[in-house]
């Protein structure tokens, strides 16, 4: 077997056992168990019940991509039961409750109708249909709507996202500038939070599905119990629950955020979600010809490269294709098309200098 048979080998046992073994990890709360310090396999196979030297293996695997890293001590131990584990930077992404932990991003990747959706690609790819609804039966936000308990990880989940780069799109964007910012499917308010907590006069609006506003509340109260206070902020923003395709609620803002959404949907729904966002727009601020001109739409998403290096978005594009209704990773001429053909004229593309942060900001002010 020639060198390159042996590249193509070790993507197809690497791609699938990574993903599984780092949704395993976050499933058995491993890092959880490491926090304190390095553990022996044979008292964190106790703690999380599991076989002693399956899990060392587990371990050994993550730790040769240093997820995790066998700690070296004085004596080398023989038996695997006795090998101890730590934590290493990647590691702690996995922790549960820290700021940019990704746990909640690993766990859906282990719901049943991720994993069915994923696994059911080739129809997708076969048919250019959503492969998330021909196993599930249901597309996914109304399959999320009815499950809660993939609404609660899906949420979580987007939250991690948001929450691994968001220092990344405050320095990117003087959001200041606004007076009252609406976050159009905004989720549980992860990014709207943080806006609000960093401009102490800024006004805010979250808008999402029922589900998303629920458990935005779940948190927000939470939040306002715990130390670190949100009771200022919930003072500051109102949470509306409601339908983006039937109308966006005019609630005199003078910023729209709309942060990965717009890659859930083809240019046909992505129109309707932006034109009733125009509506908006124009419903409250007709006569005020000051914050007219102030208006602004953000679009914070993933920008497609139009060359073929190598980039995590057109890893996200196939995820799209298999999990939405014809979503679609865009370069920056097909959003400038869609932006115009809603009635938006794209000023400005920011992207970010950080490697880390793969979403940019396009700004778009109402056209004429
Ligand atoms: C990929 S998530 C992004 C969430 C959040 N903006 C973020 O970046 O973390 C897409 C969001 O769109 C919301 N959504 C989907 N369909 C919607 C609809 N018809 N009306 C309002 N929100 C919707 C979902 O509930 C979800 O919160």
């Amino acid at each position: 077997m020639g060198s390159s048979a042996f590249i193509i080998l070790d993507m197809l046992t690497r791609g699938q056992l990574t993903s599984k073994a780092i949704y395993i990890a976050a499933k058995l709360r491993i890092a959880d168990y490491l926090n304190d310090g390095p553990k022996d396999i044979e008292k964190l196979a106790k703690e999380t019940r599991t076989h002693p030297n399956s899990l060392y293996r587990l371990l050994r695997m993550l730790a040769s991509i240093d997820i995790f890293a066998e700690t070296k001590g004085a004596v080398v131990e023989e038996h695997t039961n006795h090998k101890r584990f730590e934590l290493t930077s990647l590691a702690s992404l996995l922790l549960s409750e820290t700021k940019d932990s990704v746990r909640n991003f690993a766990l859906l990747f282990g719901l049943e109708s991720f994993k069915k959706a994923i696994d059911d690609l080739l129809y997708s790819i076969e048919t250019g249909d959503s492969s998330f609804k021909h196993a599930n039966g249901l597309d996914i936000y109304e399959y999320i709507q009815q499950n809660q308990n993939d609404a609660q990880i899906f949420n979580s989940a987007m939250t991690s996202l948001t929450s691994s780069h968001i220092s990344s799109i405050l320095s990117m964007y003087d959001f200041s500038r606004f007076n009252t910012i609406i976050d159009i499917g905004g989720g549980q308010g992860m990014l709207l939070s943080t806006i609000l907590k960093n401009n102490a006069r800024l006004q805010g609006i979250l808008f999402d599905l029922p589900h998303a506003i629920e458990s935005a509340k779940r948190m927000y109260v939470k939040g306002a119990n715990s130390k670190d206070n949100n009771s200022d902020i919930l003072a500051r923003c109102k949470l509306i629950e409601g339908d983006f395709f039937k109308s966006i609620p005019a609630v005199d803002a003078d910023g729209y955020i709309i942060k990965n959404v717009i890659l859930n949907w083809d240019d046909e729904y992505a129109g309707v979600i932006l034109k009733n966002c125009l509506q908006a727009i124009k419903t409250t601020s007709s006569n005020k010809t000051k914050r007219k001109n102030n208006i602004r739409l953000l679009v914070i998403d993933i920008i497609m490269p139009e060359s073929s290096e190598p980039f995590i978005g057109k890893f996200t594009d196939i995820l799209m294709l298999a999990l939405t209704d014809k979503g679609r990773i865009r370069t920056e001429k097909e959003f400038r098309n869609l932006l115009e053909g809603s009635g938006f004229d794209m000023v400005n593309v920011i992207r970010s200098p950080d490697p880390v942060n793969f979403l940019s900001i396009i700004e778009a002010i109402p056209s004429g």
